[in-house]
């Protein structure tokens, strides 16, 4: 997924929207976009939303960020939406796969009574908005074969920390969030599973987005998350893999194709070895994610 795109669950013109804005996946929000009032009418809009939009043949992944494990509202929001079939829920506030078995034992309830299969919903884990959290990254790997990506978030964090910013004048992140973002990255590598960047809430501000999504892209992230749909083209563009990209990748496995005994290769002058082949085959792997979104 290279783009994913919160939609608050109370409002149906967005939820509506969200479906046509080319995001490869609407993540729609019980949690941070919703009053404590608002809830319960959330949960029954997001049930009622995801049961008509599952039927569409060509739509985006739907995700549902729940409430988080302390908040004792994470069991009503299970309830009120597993049986609409959400494709993955997203997890906020997780602290390490701990968190994730408990969501993955909570999903594993609801899935048997609602007679679905067995593990159809995924996690995706924001794995760093809480101090604690970011010493619990190294855990995530095999916790739950529902785990299927991880996130980062700035803003949870800050407040935990008692920080009063988490950006600097020129709208980069301070340390603090640059570590998180870094340990989402790696996190979700050593688990092998894929990573998000965190969302550009400056949703005007067109160059830091664009710059944020290529920075995450060459650290390896698959994808960013938005809060508006005029985000989503932007990402989608950074995220998918260019021409020339894709030609050199073809070039480098045609090269080592053609020489299968050959540790290294020469192409136009420029060496290339085993790890280049790797990142070669990951890049044309990726557009093929692309097409297929
Ligand atoms: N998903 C789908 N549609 C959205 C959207 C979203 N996240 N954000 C805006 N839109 C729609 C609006 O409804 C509007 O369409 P309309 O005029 O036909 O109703 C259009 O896009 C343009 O919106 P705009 O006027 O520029 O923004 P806004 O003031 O309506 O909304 C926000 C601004 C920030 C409130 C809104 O983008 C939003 O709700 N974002 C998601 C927030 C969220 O989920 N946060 C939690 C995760 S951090
Ligand atoms: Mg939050």
């Amino acid at each position: 997924m290279r783009s994913l795109l919160f939609v608050p669950a109370d409002s149906a013109r967005k939820l509506d929207k969200g479906m046509v804005s080319g995001a490869d996946a609407i993540i729609i929000d019980l949690e941070d976009a919703i009053a404590p009032e608002a809830k319960s009418g959330a949960r029954r809009s997001a049930a009622d939303f995801l049961k008509s939009a599952a039927r569409e043949t060509k739509r985006p992944r739907l995700l549902v960020r729940v409430n988080g494990l302390e908040t004792g509202l994470i069991d009503e929001d299970l309830d009120a939406i597993v049986a609409s079939r959400p494709d993955a829920i997203m997890l906020p506030k997780a602290e390490g796969g701990a968190s994730v078995i408990l969501a993955d034992a909570k999903l594993c309830v609801r899935e048997a009574m609602a007679g679905l299969p067995d593990g159809q919903i995924g996690i995706v884990a924001i794995a760093t908005e809480t101090a604690a959290s970011l010493f619990a990254v190294n855990t995530f790997r095999g916790a739950s074969a529902r785990l299927s990506g991880l996130t980062w978030g700035a803003e949870d964090l800050s407040v935990d920390l008692g920080a009063d910013a988490n950006r600097d004048a020129s709208g980069r992140f301070l340390d603090p969030y640059r570590l998180a973002r870094a340990l989402c990255v790696v996190g979700a590598a050593s688990a092998q599973v894929q990573a998000y960047d965190t969302v550009t809430v400056d949703f005007r501000n067109v160059e830091a987005l664009r710059r944020e999504a290529q920075e995450a892209r060459h650290d390896g992230f698959s994808g960013k998350m938005a809060i508006h749909p005029a985000q989503v083209e932007i990402i989608n563009e950074v995220f998918t893999p260019n021409a020339e990209a894709l030609a050199k990748a073809r070039a480098i496995v045609a090269a080592f194709e053609a020489q299968p005994s050959k540790g290294t290769v020469a192409i136009e002058g420029v060496m290339y070895d085993r790890p280049h082949l790797a990142r070669a085959k990951r890049l044309l792997a990726r557009s093929k994610d692309a097409e297929s979104a």
